[in-house]
């Protein structure tokens, strides 16, 4: 007798493989996995041979919709304490420009962050973690960006590969050191940007700890000429980029970043005509982040029209962080690109699979195909709209991570 062909055969499946082929979505599909990749992708119909003949597990999965498991490719989801206060402030009126400049914003989770031991930012973030995976995400990127000193950001990004160990995630983690000004760095940014790029980032790759570079060019960030020396170091060390670019004002971010064959460019609310061009010419993904939008009160779109008409690829992705985007919910995040954007539910779907994993520059998930990563989202739908439509609830009925089911 020869063995099955494969570990696992779901059976019944609403399909949507988003892999680019003519038949998607596939009805009354069926999916093979061996060794933790696809194996086969077809109809139910069409198998060779009876489903239990050819798996050493079946799961009929009929009435379901299945898609790739969701990736979200922008979070900051190691912090200490919260920004519940700042939330309370942004009620009565103050502007997130004015609090920073006050003092607060992304500073105050500076002085909880650097206060808190590994153990306690892990215990903090590892519930965060649960709740992206309860909605359906296998992969997710975690930036550094709280320490501002040296210590504390490889202790976030620590923190942020120990995740991965913990819930089966993927994590990809990016170093933010260049996420705003720390205290008594006062009046020296450039001096600071020294420190980023001479000692920390350094340090922190030297420890395996940085798959990707990140920084926030912006009024209260920092310059375009500023990025750039970031950005080189980057280059000179291997790591790819991307960047918080236009998201409060036209900062010429979009274009600095494309222009280093930047990974992303998120947030993008100002990016510029000649920005667009510029990604569309490099393949620079343009990450959008409707929790911070909802949540800062934004009224300018991101040109969603443009970057279709470039055929710039779109992500969603959560911006999971204590400020700006306190959302721990992905498929949340698909449903205001759709509301706040009018992303269609479709292009929020690959916005948060394909595209997502595209902008983390991984290439083995985000697509059921031959030859992918089997991480595979079962939901409690028929079509993806519905993903999109309902604002929470428990939609996941099962998740599988490199072909393992989720358990717990
Ligand atoms: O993506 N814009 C900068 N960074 C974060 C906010 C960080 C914070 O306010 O803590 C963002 O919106
Ligand atoms: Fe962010």
């Amino acid at each position: 007798m020869t063995a099955p062909a494969y570990d696992l055969l779901l059976t019944g499946a609403h399909l949507c493989t988003l892999a680019g082929t003519g038949d998607d979505p596939i009805p009354d599909g069926a999916l093979g996995i061996r060794d933790g990749v696809i194996a086969h992708v077809g109809r139910t119909a069409d198998l060779p041979a009876a489903p239990d003949a050819l798996a050493r597990s079946v799961l009929d999965v009929s009435g379901t919709l299945v898609t790739p498991a969701l990736v979200d490719c922008h979070t900051h989801l190691v912090f200490g304490g919260d920004r519940a206060g700042e939330f309370e402030q942004r009620l009565h009126g103050a502007s997130y420009e004015e609090i920073a400049r006050a003092g607060g914003g992304i500073v105050s989770s500076v002085r909880a962050t650097r206060a808190a031991s590994e153990a306690a930012l892990f215990e903090a973030t590892l519930p965060r973690a649960l709740a992206l995976r309860d909605d359906g995400v296998a992969t997710l990127e975690i930036k550094s960006g709280y320490g501002l000193d040296t210590e504390t950001e490889l202790r976030m990004l620590r923190v942020a590969r120990r995740i991965g160990g913990a819930t089966g995630q993927t994590v990809r983690t990016t170093f933010l050191g260049a996420h705003a000004l720390p205290p008594e760095f006062a009046g020296r940014a450039d001096a600071y940007i020294d420190e980023v790029c001479e000692r920390m980032l350094p340090l922190a790759a030297a420890e395996g700890l940085v798959d990707a570079v990140d920084a926030f060019c912006e009024r209260i960030g920092f310059d375009a000429a500023q990025t750039r020396r970031v950005f080189e170091r980057a280059r000179s060390l291997g790591l790819p980029v991307k960047l918080h670019a236009d998201q409060l004002s036209d900062s010429g971010g979009a274009g600095l970043v494309a222009e280093f064959d930047g990974l992303s460019a998120d947030h993008v609310e100002y990016a510029s005509a000649a920005g667009i061009a510029t990604m569309a010419r490099r393949g620079t993904v343009a990450v959008l982040l409707p929790g911070a939008f909802l949540c800062l009160r934004e009224t300018t779109l991101p040109p969603i029209d443009a970057f279709r008409a470039a055929g710039v690829a779109m992500a969603v992705a959560t911006d999971a962080n204590p400020g700006t985007s306190p959302l721990l919910s992905l498929r949340l995040a698909m449903s205001l690109a759709c509301t706040l954007f009018r992303l269609t539910p479709d292009e929020a779907l690959r916005g948060a699979t394909v595209n997502a994993a595209r902008a983390l520059g991984l290439h083995d998930r985000g697509r059921l195909a031959l030859g992918q990563r089997a991480d595979i989202a079962v939901w409690n739908a028929t079509q993806p709209a519905q993903l999109c439509y309902w604002l929470g609830g428990r939609m996941l009925r099962q998740l599988f991570i490199g072909g393992a089911p989720v358990t717990g």
